[in-house]
């Protein structure tokens, strides 16, 4: 694999062994601490970011590399107008793998189509964002300890959050899973996801909009924030944005067992008073995803620690 646009590029046991890696670099971080010396990554971000791209940029330090690229679009040739494909036909001369995000659904796609070196979706307007996904799915697989048997509420913004996407596409391999979707009419999960990955794939799910109701089934409750930058109109976010607020009153119905994720940034979503609940895993989730661009980086520049 060259390139991961989407996270249905990888296999079951390719991201085992993506986790495998992680893991690994969890427990003997010196062992991994030279195997991109000399190598280069391209952060370009056309969107706004904090996590993914510092995270990927933390990841390339930590393995030895380095690192180079623009966090805004306006910094860069976009703003005078080059295309992505000449971007990436630039870029590909510089550096050596390239991590992309862009408010266009399949601009990676199409810098795949015009790179020399491996590209990384570091998400694309509402569609995907499957390095989000790698980062969860280490948070599962710690928190959990697998994948099978698990109740998965996603709540908020399930139209435009790509992440949503992304993790129940991935997730939707495991035997026992189920999905439990919490949004307003308004941001109800895209019938294309629903027809290739929930109907397409025979999965178990239900839609509701309360949160209350779905609260004491859930395994995981995935928040998201409402995404603003992909309304029309003011008026329709200003409603919508505070739909649902996670408290610690909410918690009560819920398992002992429920591990809350959030791929952050955090608005109103979740109160601040449920950060010390140890079932809040977002900020470990955050921490979990340089492990996996770690693990990611090294399988698509195929390095190794020995
Ligand atoms: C997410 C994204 O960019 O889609 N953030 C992230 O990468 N952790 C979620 C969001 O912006 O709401």
């Amino acid at each position: 694999m060259k390139n991961l646009i989407d996270i249905m590029q990888l296999s079951v046991e390719e991201l085992d062994e993506l986790i495998a890696t992680a893991m690994d670099i969890i427990a003997d971080p010196a062992k991994y601490s030279q195997v991109c010396r000399g190598k280069k990554l391209a952060t370009l971000f056309f969107e706004p970011s904090t996590r993914t791209r510092l995270s990927f940029e933390a990841a390339m330090y930590e393995l030895g590399g380095n690192v180079l690229g623009f966090s805004e679009a306006q910094s860069s040739s976009a703003a005078k107008g080059e295309s992505v494909a000449d971007t990436i036909k630039v870029v590909s001369c510089y550096a050596d793998i390239i991590a992309m995000r862009h408010p266009k659904e399949g601009a990676p796609l199409v810098a795949a189509n015009n790179a020399d070196v491996p590209i990384v979706n570091a998400g694309d307007g509402g569609h995907n964002h499957p390095t989000q996904t790698l980062a969860d799915l280490l948070t599962i697989y710690r928190e959990k300890g697998g994948f099978e048997d698990l109740t998965i509420g996603l709540c908020g913004d399930l139209k435009f959050g790509r992440t949503v996407h992304s993790l129940m596409s991935a997730m939707s391999r495991y035997k026992g899973v189920k999905f439990v979707l919490i949004s307003p009419e308004e941001l109800r999960l895209p019938d294309y996801v629903v027809d290739d990955v929930l109907k397409g794939r025979n999965i178990p799910y239900e839609e509701c909009t309360s949160l209350e109701d779905a609260m004491p089934k859930l395994d995981i409750l995935y928040m998201t924030r409402v995404q603003k930058e992909r309304f029309f109109n003011e008026a329709d976010y200003m409603r919508l944005k505070d739909s649902y607020i996670l408290t610690p009153e909410k918690l009560r119905t819920a398992k002992e067992t429920l591990s809350i994720l959030h791929p952050l940034p955090r608005v109103n979503e979740i109160s601040v008073a449920v950060d010390d609940d140890p079932r809040a895993c977002y900020f470990r989730q955050a921490l979990n995803g340089k492990y996996m661009r770690m693990a990611l980086i090294m399988k698509l520049l195929e390095v190794k620690p020995w």
